[in-house]
């Protein structure tokens, strides 16, 4: 595999005969350049879903098709995020230049309250929302890959799930990131599943692992398509698991489910079109706010990453993060004001307030103090094909491997999507996030959420298909790579590499990758009252950029634990 990453890169060879062999995280922090190819391109966490990708696309299957065979691959081979039992987001552009949004997100089941994660003196029960059954929304990527294929897709069904079922069958080897994946859950594994958890192990990095039970759930939704996951014997193991744990989700619930076709949102940033998810996702809105305020600076001229370029980001993003905070929720229940938020109008008055010498303080934005927590989970994938259709899907369980529980019998793990509502006004969830009305529990409601799948095209031609997991460091990571090409001309897999920050509002923290920044840049943040967090790693990109000579290039975030571009 080595050999062909290093096959497809160039590598930044500066150091003569004398110096030492780059170590292997040098040499892939040295890439300039991601996988080059000349027709097609899937760009995916997992170099076994990214080939299933690849196969489907070069027997005649368009992006579409590959998606729903990389959905389901993923979720095999990562079930650290890759899911049939939580939800996620496509954006899609046609060659045509159509546009097009699908929500899969989870909804909250119909038993569901807006106290349920509160005791008796109204105080937030922490974990209720995070780890076991309860934590659980009605999954919604099966349906949302039969409503993917339905409307786009052209191969046969059963031949985009097949892969799923062989990959389920023959397991694959976890290497070193699913090993430590794997052990670090190892006490939630046996609190949830029992001792006897075929997860509950010591794992190998040369280990092989078959989620053994997940191969006759794939078939059945092979066979069956939706009703092979919401009805029969699945539905069935979702049920017992939940009277098992005092879980919420009934067969109402799976009945009712059914994911949503949406108006994409469209903003513009320099000449190019942003085309992103709109609510439940605060991703597009949060992303176009942030492209809106920037569009007023020469970044260029700044300089990537210099204080003054970050100093300007972190208001951005400080005074977006708080409109988050107050405004985004579920547009089926409550009336998200997006014109608003979008209009030139808001966005110069929000942002007006910017002063270049020093940092607002986010109390006088608005008050709260909150903390954020490392280790999360999602995945997200880029995929473009030969006619030029392209799509940008970013799918979840929420946490590493959700909620911990794996439906007895039929080898996934349920979601802990219901810790992205707001559990009481102003109580941060895992990701520091606040929330109140506009995100509040509500049944058959969908949870606010952060994810950005995005796609930008210049002069009706497509240019770049973006995004990230990192919860509320979603936003912030999809809308630095968009800059990084756009204002500083970087190559896909620069912009992938290059070192990113977040603010979110609260808590007022400018969060730098870990070494990141030198002591120099970080006394000149601090000189404008920024203060600094380290955190270990910013976003895990994998995004595909058309070249001015057409060609694509496939970049997977190699640093940060990543995937794997590949293309043809
Ligand atoms: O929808 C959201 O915003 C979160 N559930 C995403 C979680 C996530 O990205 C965790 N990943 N690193």
């Amino acid at each position: 595999m080595i050999r062909k990453i290093l096959s497809h890169l160039v590598i930044l060879t500066l150091c003569l005969a004398s110096c030492s062999t780059p170590s292997k995280q040098e040499q892939v922090e040295q890439r300039l350049t991601g996988t080059i190819g000349q027709k097609a391109m899937v760009s995916s966490v997992h170099e076994l879903a990214s080939e299933v990708g690849k196969d489907v696309l070069a027997n005649g299957g368009n992006a579409f098709d590959a998606a729903v065979a990389v959905q389901f691959a993923l979720a095999v081979v990562y079930p650290e995020a890759g899911n049939i039992g939580g939800g996620g987001f496509a954006v899609i552009r046609t060659a045509e230049g159509k546009s097009d949004a699908l929500d899969f997100r989870e909804k909250a089941p119909l038993a569901a309250t807006e106290t349920m994660y509160q005791d008796d003196n109204g105080e937030v029960i922490t974990d209720l929302s995070r780890i076991g059954h309860l934590a659980a929304g009605v999954p919604g990527s099966v349906d949302g890959m039969v409503k993917l294929h339905e409307k786009y897709g052209s191969m046969d069904w059963a031949q985009l799930v097949q892969p799923a079922v062989d990959l389920a069958k023959s397991g694959y080897v976890v290497e070193e990131r699913g090993a430590a994946n794997f052990m670090r859950m190892q006490e939630a594994f046996a609190r949830y599943n029992g001792q006897g958890f075929y997860l509950v192990k010591d794992w190998q990095p040369t280990d092989t692992v078959w989620h053994k039970d997940l191969e006759s759930t794939m078939a059945l939704i092979r066979d069956n398509g939706r009703a092979g996951f919401y009805e029969g014997a699945v539905a069935d193991l979702i049920l017992a698991e939940m009277e098992e744990g005092n879980g919420l989700i009934t067969q109402a619930d799976l009945d009712a489910y059914e994911a949503q076709w949406r108006t994409p949102l469209i903003g513009h940033y320099k000449g190019h079109r942003i085309i992103s998810m709109p609510p439940p996702s605060s991703g597009g809105v949060a992303l176009l706010q942030l492209l809106n305020g920037s569009a007023n600076y020469d970044f260029a001229k700044m300089g990537h990453n210099s204080a003054e370029q970050l100093h300007v980001m972190v208001e951005l993003c400080r005074r977006v993060y708080a409109d988050r905070a107050s405004y985004l929720g579920d547009p089926d229940y409550y009336d998200v004001p997006v014109d608003m938020l979008l209009s030139d109008q808001y966005n110069s008055d929000r942002f007006n307030t910017i002063s270049m010498d020093k940092k607002t303080s986010s109390s006088e934005i608005k008050e709260g103090e909150v903390e954020i927590i490392e280790s999360i989970e999602t995945t997200h994938f880029s995929i473009v094909d030969e006619l030029g259709n392209a799509v940008s899907i970013t799918t979840t369980v929420n946490g590493y491997f959700g909620n911990k529980v794996m439906v007895d019998g039929a080898g996934f793990f349920l979601n802990n999507e219901m810790d992205d509502f707001s559990a009481k006004p102003g109580v941060p969830n895992q990701f520091g996030l606040i929330g109140n009305e506009a995100n509040a529990i509500q049944p058959e409601k969908r949870m606010l959420s952060s994810m950005t799948p995005t796609i930008v095209d210049k002069d009706g031609q497509l240019l770049m298909v973006v995004g990230t997991p990192g919860g509320s460091t979603i936003i912030t990571a999809v809308y630095q790579t968009i800059i990084n090409v756009i204002d500083h001309g970087m190559t896909m897999q620069e912009a992938v590499n290059a070192k990113k920050i977040h603010h979110q509002w609260l808590p007022d923290l400018v969060l730098v990758e870990k070494g990141a920044f030198g002591t120099v840049l970080t006394d000149q943040l601090k000189a404008y009252g920024h203060e600094i967090q380290e955190r270990s790693m910013l976003g895990k990109m994998d995004c595909i950029l058309v070249r001015e000579d057409g060609t694509l290039e496939g970049a997977s975030d190699y640093t940060r634990n990543g995937g794997i571009a590949v293309g043809y």
